[in-house]
C-alpha cells in the first residue's frame, strides 16, 4: 500500500509554475494574475481565499482579494466581475462559493468571462469538458487526475467508480475520466445518495473516488483488494482532544480501508492541497491562452 502524497505533488506543481513565472519576469513580460472575490464573512471561505492568494504570491503571480460585505447586492457583484473581465492584469477570476442567499450563484458564474473561468464552472467550460475540447477543468477533479498521472496509476480501460454527483467534483471527474486521453480513458460508474446497495458498485471499483461529504462513509467491506482510493471528503468531526474542538476527516474510513488498497489519499494531505495548485495552473493557462488579449 502506498500513500499518495498530495502535499509533495502540489509543491512540485508550484515549483514548476514558479520557474515559468520567473522566466516571464526575466523577459520583462506581464505575470499571470488571479483575483478572488469573497462576499460575506464565512471564516472557512476566508481562509480558503487567503490560502489561494498566498500561493499566487509564493510563485510570483499577481494576486488580489476583493472582500465584499454580506449586504453586497447581486448588481454590485456583477459589476465587479465585469470590471475584472476587462482588466488586463487579471487573467483568472474566482468568486468564492457559496455566495449569500440573496445572490443568484448561477448568474454570477455566467457573468465570468469563459476566458478567465479558472474555476471551470461556467456553462461553456462545462460543455467543452463534456465534448472533450481543451478547456478549464474544475480544480479539485483536475487535481485528482494529476495525482493519478504523476503516480503512474493506469486509468485506461479500468473501472472508476465515483460516489457523488456534485457540479464541483462528481460530475466533472466523471467527464474527465471518460475522455480518450492520457490519465483518463476509463470506464466510469457514478453513484449517489439514491443508489440502493451502493456497495455492489463500489466493490467493482479499480479506482474509487469518494466525494459525498459523509465522514468515513466508505468502509473496508465496500472495496476490493488492491483498489486505488481517492478521498475528496473534508468533514469536520467533533474531537475534544484537539485545540479547536474538531478534526478533519475524509469520506473514507482510512484506517480500515488503507490495508486493502494499492494506493490511497490521506485526509488531510491528499486531494485538498491539489485544488490550489490546479487553480494556479489554470491561471497560468488563462494567461498563456488569452494573455495577449488581456495584457
Ligand atoms: N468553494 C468551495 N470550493 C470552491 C472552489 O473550488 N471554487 C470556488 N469558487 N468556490 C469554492
Amino acid at each position: 500500500m502506498e500513500i499518495i502524497d498530495g502535499k509533495k505533488i502540489a509543491a512540485e506543481i508550484k515549483d514548476e509554475l514558479k520557474l515559468a513565472v520567473a522566466e516571464l519576469i526575466k523577459n520583462g513580460k506581464n505575470v499571470p494574475g488571479l483575483v478572488t472575490i469573497l462576499v460575506g464573512d464565512s471564516p472557512a471561505s476566508e481562509s480558503y481565499v487567503k490560502s489561494k492568494a498566498k500561493s499566487c504570491l509564493e510563485i510570483g503571480m499577481r494576486s488580489k482579494i476583493e472582500k465584499l460585505s454580506a449586504e453586497t447586492t447581486e448588481a454590485e457583484l456583477l459589476e465587479l466581475v465585469e470590471k475584472y473581465n476587462n482588466d488586463k492584469d487579471y487573467h483568472g477570476i474566482l468568486v468564492q462559493l457559496p455566495v449569500p442567499k440573496h445572490i443568484n450563484e448561477d448568474k454570477i458564474i455566467d457573468a465570468i468571462s469563459p476566458k478567465k473561468d479558472v474555476d471551470g464552472f461556467h456553462p461553456m467550460s462545462v460543455g467543452n469538458l463534456v465534448i472533450g475540447k481543451d478547456t478549464f477543468a474544475p480544480c479539485t477533479p483536475a487535481g485528482i487526475q494529476e495525482l493519478l498521472i504523476r503516480y503512474g496509476i493506469e486509468t485506461k480501460g479500468r473501472h472508476v467508480v465515483v460516489i457523488g454527483r456534485s457540479n464541483l467534483v462528481g460530475k466533472p471527474i466523471t467527464n474527465i475520466m471518460l475522455q480518450k486521453k492520457e490519465g483518463a480513458n476509463a470506464v466510469v460508474t457514478i453513484c449517489h445518495s439514491a443508489a440502493k446497495n451502493i456497495e455492489l458498485y463500489t466493490q467493482q471499483a479499480d479506482i474509487l473516488i469518494a466525494a459525498i461529504g459523509v465522514p468515513h462513509f466508505v468502509k473496508a467491506d465496500m472495496v476490493k483488494d488492491g483498489v486505488v482510493v481517492i478521498d475528496v471528503g473534508i468533514n469536520r468531526v467533533e474531537d475534544s482532544s484537539r485545540p479547536k474542538g474538531y478534526r478533519i476527516v475524509g469520506d473514507v474510513d482510512f484506517d480500515n480501508v488503507a490495508p486493502k488498497s494499492s494506493y490511497i489519499t490521506p485526509v488531510p494531505g491528499g486531494v485538498g492541497l491539489m485544488t490550489v495548485a490546479m487553480l494556479l495552473k489554470n491561471t497560468y493557462k488563462a494567461y498563456l491562452l488569452y494573455g495577449e488579449q488581456n495584457g
